[in-house]
């Protein structure tokens, strides 16, 4: 397997690494067409920023919605490219997604249906009708490391696993960012004009909300931790956090609520330190702030009775839960 030469950030040059990523993508694709996904994050959205100046309008982005992302999302993306000059089509593929998730419980086999979905079902048919030969994608040096490590199926990693995209999907992958850890898209990102909302936004894992419900996938338990995700943002985040988040558990806790007992769901929040990714502690959030936030997701989260907070480190926890 080919070794990928790390660039750190102390050493990234902004400016000439994306001339020569422009210069790489438009060698490589030609005068053919290239697609994308934009999903929102600062890797995406980096990707999709320097395939457009590589290739213009012969580079075509789509946002899959996929029903498994945070509240809003769609149209708050769709907006903020708009402004940049950026056409972002919205593909609903919800259905499929959650008929993938149908009666699959194990986390890696979880992954593998989002994965699955999302580059063959969604995509392979967006780059026949299309005739698109390239996905551009923003595969980063972490996706790489813990995938290869066994650690979790990144949902886009592949010839690092020695699975060939375009034998498998039918088309060609191509990872501009793949020598770069976070910090280094974030220079990127900020480099090439995109807004503050984006290039310091904190991570989100592709499989989304996927990744934070334990057990089966369902439309009900998204909408769930979909809610309590919008919560713990609003009151953690402002508190520097690498990331933070809801997860569903999926066994039931006795609670009580007007006087009756109540079988509930709970929520566990989990708030993050780390650079980079690799390791992360718990941030030392203070108990009065645990206390409204729990406060607030029992009331507005529908059937939760119990909210816990994650002290365990990275590793070997690791930060998502799935
Ligand atoms: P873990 O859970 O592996 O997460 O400690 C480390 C960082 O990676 C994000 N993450 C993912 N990002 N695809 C991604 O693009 C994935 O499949 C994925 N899984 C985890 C996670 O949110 C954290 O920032």
């Amino acid at each position: 397997m080919e070794t990928i030469m790390e660039i750190k950030k102390s050493e990234l040059n902004t400016g000439d690494f994306i001339k020569d990523k422009c210069r790489e993508i438009s060698e490589q694709v030609g005068d053919g067409l290239a697609i994308n996904a934009l999903s929102g994050g600062v890797d995406s959205s980096a990707v999709t920023m320097l395939g457009h100046k590589a290739l213009g309008d012969r580079l075509k982005t789509y946002f899959i919605d996929n029903g498994i992302m945070r509240k809003g999302e769609p149209q708050w993306i769709l907006e903020l490219f708009k402004k940049m000059g950026v056409k972002v089509e919205i593909i609903n593929a919800q259905d499929k997604f959650f008929n993938a998730f149908k009666g699959i419980t194990d986390p890696e086999e979880k992954r593998e249906a989002v994965t699955q979905t999302f580059y063959k079902d969604v995509f392979g048919g967006l780059v026949k009708k299309s005739g698109a030969k390239y996905l551009l994608q923003g595969t980063i040096l972490t996706d790489v490391d813990e995938t290869v490590a066994g650690i979790k199926r990144q949902h886009n990693v592949f010839e690092q696993l020695g699975i060939d995209p375009e034998q498998v999907f039918g088309y060609k992958i191509i990872e501009p960012l793949i020598q770069l850890r976070k910090d280094g898209v974030r220079k990127v990102a900020e480099a090439l004009g995109l807004p503050e909302s984006i290039y310091n936004r904190p991570p989100f894992p592709g499989p989304a909300l996927a990744a934070r419900v334990i057990g089966e996938i369902t439309r009900e338990k998204i909408a769930t931790v979909r809610i309590a995700t919008t919560i713990v943002e609003d009151e953690l985040l402002n508190t520097g956090a690498f990331q933070c988040m809801a997860i569903l558990h999926e066994d039931r806790v006795t609670g009580m609520r007007e006087n009756k007992r109540d079988f509930g769901l709970q929520i566990e929040v989990r708030c993050w330190d780390s650079i980079d990714a690799r390791k992360a502690t718990p941030t030392k959030v203070p108990h009065e702030t645990l206390t409204k936030l729990a406060n607030r997701i029992v009331e507005e989260v529908p059937g939760v009775v119990s909210v816990t907070y994650n002290i365990a480190s990275k590793p070997p926890s690791t930060m998502e839960v799935v």
